[in-house]
């Protein structure tokens, strides 16, 4: 396993994703430890695309509990249906604000987040954790985001 990612400088966006996604795969195929594998990925995330907040939250009994994260302090847990994170696990699909002021019962962690897009795992069916990924500009994730960060869904899926 690399155990250093290659992270080119002064490419796009996508070029990002497309040179991070397989190396994140290869990261965590063949380690079974989910902790690590979370872990590891919200690192790739952060310092491969210069995300604010990278994190996850996991679905435990019937809240959202903090898991693996990169980037400042942020809240223990969500209720189901509360901010983006808990309606993107009620509506189990993928959610883009693009002003988190604009968005009614958003949480704020902190002051500094922007934008946000947050992602649903599954397992058998039901949503199992949730990516969160925030911006400190305004409306910086786009369709590009989506289709990357849900093949990474996929990838971690295979994991859970
Ligand atoms: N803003 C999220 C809460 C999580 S933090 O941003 C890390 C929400 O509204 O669900």
């Amino acid at each position: 396993m690399a155990e250093e990612l290659i992270i080119q400088e002064g490419i796009g966006k996508e070029e990002k994703y497309q040179s991070l996604i397989p190396q994140i795969k290869a990261l965590v195929t063949g380690e079974p430890d989910m902790t690590a594998n979370l872990a590891n990925i919200a690192s790739a995330l952060k310092y491969g695309m210069g995300f604010f907040w990278v994190g996850f939250y996991l679905v435990k009994n019937d809240e959202l509990v903090l898991g693996p994260f990169q980037g400042p302090i942020a809240c223990t847990r969500i209720q189901k249906g509360k901010g983006v994170c808990g309606t993107t696990w009620e509506k189990g699909a993928t959610m883009i604000v693009p002003n988190v002021d604009e968005f009614p019962g958003h949480i704020a962690c902190s002051s500094d987040s922007k934008s946000e897009i947050v992602l649903p795992a599954f397992k058998n069916g039901e949503v199992a954790l949730i990516l969160d990924v925030d911006s400190d500009q305004l409306n910086d994730f786009d369709s590009v985001d989506e289709l990357y960060l849900e093949r990474l869904m996929r990838i971690i899926e295979g994991l859970i």
